[in-house]
């Protein structure tokens, strides 16, 4: 069964079988890194143990098995791991028969060396294989054998499988997996594999599922979901299904890249209501020369290209984008390039990274000669200049009245709730009458780089 199950028995230890407790009462505990799509694997990892009788708890402590769903992005990613590993040599050694597993791209990239030099794990799974578990589970119990399973496939897209969300009025739906882009800095994939897509008719359906069961927002995920294609049906083709079938619900998407940003895509966001107007579309750096080295496909007057017609077509659209600083061999040029593109665009939020060298692709084989204290000075002012043009856009929602989802309960006060305009910028306003899952008109009353303070408008 377990094709590419690896045994390794200078590492093995016995879990006592009086481990197992009645079939419908063990726990399992998951914390999860990365991206939205580990987020809404775990999801479908706790629909896999379910059948198998686990129900997810929040105290580590009651766990039987602990499980780190891992990302493998950037070096300072894994580095949490390894630590968060340490730290669970405590609970191991109180209770050896708590099983530890690793999965997701961490899982994918780092396999044996994980089970060969961090004894406490049993086992990895990574992120096609997802199905398998509860019989890894079985056979530690059973031999004591520890387990490796990281094949990764062509179809697997768990089509058929209904995630166990957490409660709230929001709600992502995987959409395709895997990437073929094969930008040069990154190993999503080598960690994620070959792109495949869902069918069109399961998403629908889990759409209508999600809108009956009160959710009020759904957000399409991919790593590069333009490269959508169900029987040659494209992503603006399945948004456009989606987005008619549940003419309710609002409906946003990540990722998109700008090289196959298509205008049919973005003239099916104009056309539907219910299509958030906000678009991520990672530049990465404003320098063609680097685009070139990075394997980006675009050109920056395609890229701007794309943001002008959404712009012209949305007045109003939230943009956001993810730069790299300091890939291999860029000169301050080329960085004061990314600067003015920033500037130019004017963009509503940024993500942004200092340049992490990935084993097996194509620029770990470059020169890694930006020290790091200038990558670090770059991104800093990369930040900072963020920051001020957030500030600013920000500024400008000021007496605005806004349409918002009220999502949940302010982290910082109980008396206030989270919100979201449709734009993508977080907005606290007071509780009042008001209810998770609403709609309401507020007027922005003030507002800072990060978030906007509204008042419901009477
Ligand atoms: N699929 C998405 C991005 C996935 S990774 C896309 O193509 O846009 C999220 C972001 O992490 C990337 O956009 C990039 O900005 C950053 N990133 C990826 N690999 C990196 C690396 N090796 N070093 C630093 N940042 C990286
Ligand atoms: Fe990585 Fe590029 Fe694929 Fe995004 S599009 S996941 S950055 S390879
Ligand atoms: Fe990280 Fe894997 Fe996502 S490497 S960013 S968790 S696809």
């Amino acid at each position: 069964m377990f094709e590419n199950l690896i045994i390794n028995n200078a590492t093995n230890h016995r879990v006592s079988k009086s481990f197992n407790r009645a079939d419908n009462d063990k726990k399992v505990y998951i914390e999860t890194y990365g991206c939205q799509m580990n987020f809404s694997d775990t999801e479908i990892i706790l629909s896999v143990m379910s059948k198998f009788g686990y129900n997810e708890v929040m105290d580590i402590n009651d766990a039987d098995v602990v499980f780190l769903n891992t990302c493998s992005i950037r070096e300072n990613a894994e580095n949490r791991i390894y630590s968060r590993l340490r730290h669970l040599n405590k609970f191991k050694k109180l209770n050896p028969n708590k099983i530890i597993g690793i999965l997701g791209c961490m899982a994918e990239r780092l396999k044996k060396d994980l089970i060969e030099n961090e004894k406490i794990v049993d086992i990895i799974v990574g992120p096609d294989e997802y199905r398998k578990i509860p019989l890894m589970i079985e056979n530690i119990i059973e031999t004591g054998e520890k387990g490796i399973a990281v094949k990764l496939s062509k179809v697997e897209t768990y089509d058929d499988i209904v995630p166990i969300r957490k409660e709230g009025i929001t709600a992502w739906i995987s959409v395709m997996r895997g990437c073929d882009k094969f930008c040069t800095f990154c190993v999503v994939p080598f960690t994620r594999g070959r792109e495949r897509s869902r069918k069109i008719e399961s998403i629908i359906d889990e759409a209508k599922h999600l809108f009956d069961e009160k959710i009020k927002e759904i957000t399409l995920l991919g790593q590069n979901v333009n490269s959508f294609n169900d029987n040659g049906r494209d992503f603006a083709d399945l948004l456009k299904l989606v987005a008619t079938a549940v003419p309710q619900m609002r409906i946003r998407y990540m990722t998109s890249h700008p090289y196959d940003c298509s205008r049919k895509l973005l003239n099916t966001m104009a056309e539907h209501d219910n299509i958030c107007k906000y678009l991520h579309l990672p530049v990465q750096s404003g320098s063609e020369r680097i685009l070139k080295l990075m394997n980006r496909l675009y050109t920056i007057e395609q890229y701007m290209d794309v943001l002008d017609y959404a712009r012209k077509i949305m007045p109003g659209i939230g943009l956001s984008t993810d730069i790299i600083a300091g890939f291999p061999s860029e000169t301050q040029d080329d960085h004061q390039m990314t600067l003015d593109l920033i500037k130019n665009v004017g963009y509503d939020g940024a993500y942004m990274f200092a340049y992490s060298p990935r084993e097996n692709t194509k620029a770990y084989r470059l020169d890694d000669n930006i020290p790091s204290e200038i990558k670090q000075k770059r991104l800093e002012e990369i930040i900072e200049l963020q920051r001020e043009i957030s500030s600013f856009k920000n500024k400008k929602m000021n007496g605005k009245t806004l349409k918002i989802l009220i999502e949940s309960v302010s982290k910082k006060s109980p008396d206030f709730f989270l919100g979201r305009t449709d734009c993508n910028k977080s907005v606290i306003l007071p509780k009042s009458n008001l209810q998770t899952g609403d709609i309401v008109l507020a007027k922005i009353l003030k507002s800072n780089s990060a978030t906007l303070f509204a008042q419901e408008r009477e």
